[in-house]
């Protein structure tokens, strides 16, 4: 599979900090999905319209099976990652929202902040993840079951 990492963050991006929720994702990803995938790599400041050109390049170009984003998906001012997702989606999934804020609220009380969505645009499934690495961690896993069907659905199996 050709997967994308997408870190937004206006910080990481400007280089002010390192980014670590992006390799965090690869790391998930590899463990759960198994070895052998290709990760594109993109990391960009909190710019609705840059995130939404860059998201809808990685499905209709480089023709991306899964593309998951992190960080932007809070109620801060800057933080555009669920509306420049959803200029670009033809479906919205918001089943995996709800379980992320689910499965995290149990231990994390501030998960319902996130505004995370996912969705589909052709054959790419799209998915917001938090910002925080251990959010990554925690909220990931759960949807891997989910991410799965919903490729297989995609390329009409
Ligand atoms: N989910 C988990 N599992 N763990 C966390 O620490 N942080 C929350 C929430 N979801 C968090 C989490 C917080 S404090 C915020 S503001 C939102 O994710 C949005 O984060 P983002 O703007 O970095 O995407």
């Amino acid at each position: 599979m050709k997967i994308a990492r997408v870190t937004l963050s206006d910080r990481a991006s400007a280089g002010v900090y390192a980014d670590l929720s992006g390799p965090e994702i690869e790391r998930v990803l590899s463990e759960t999905l198994g070895a052998g995938h290709t990760f594109v790599v993109r990391l960009l400041p909190d710019d609705r319209a840059g995130i939404a050109a860059a998201l809808s390049a990685l499905c209709d170009e480089d023709r991306c099976d899964l593309v998951v984003t992190t960080g932007g998906t809070g109620p801060a001012a800057r933080d555009v990652t669920p509306e420049a997702t959803r200029d670009v989606l033809e479906r919205e999934l918001p089943g995996f929202g709800e379980a992320m804020r689910a499965v995290s609220f149990a231990k994390v009380p501030t998960a319902i902040l996130s505004r995370a969505t996912a969705g589909t645009r052709g054959r790419t499934l799209l998915i917001n993840l938090p910002g925080n690495p251990r959010a990554i961690g925690e909220c990931l896993p759960p949807l891997v079951p989910a991410i799965r069907e919903c490729l297989k659905h995609l390329n009409g199996h």
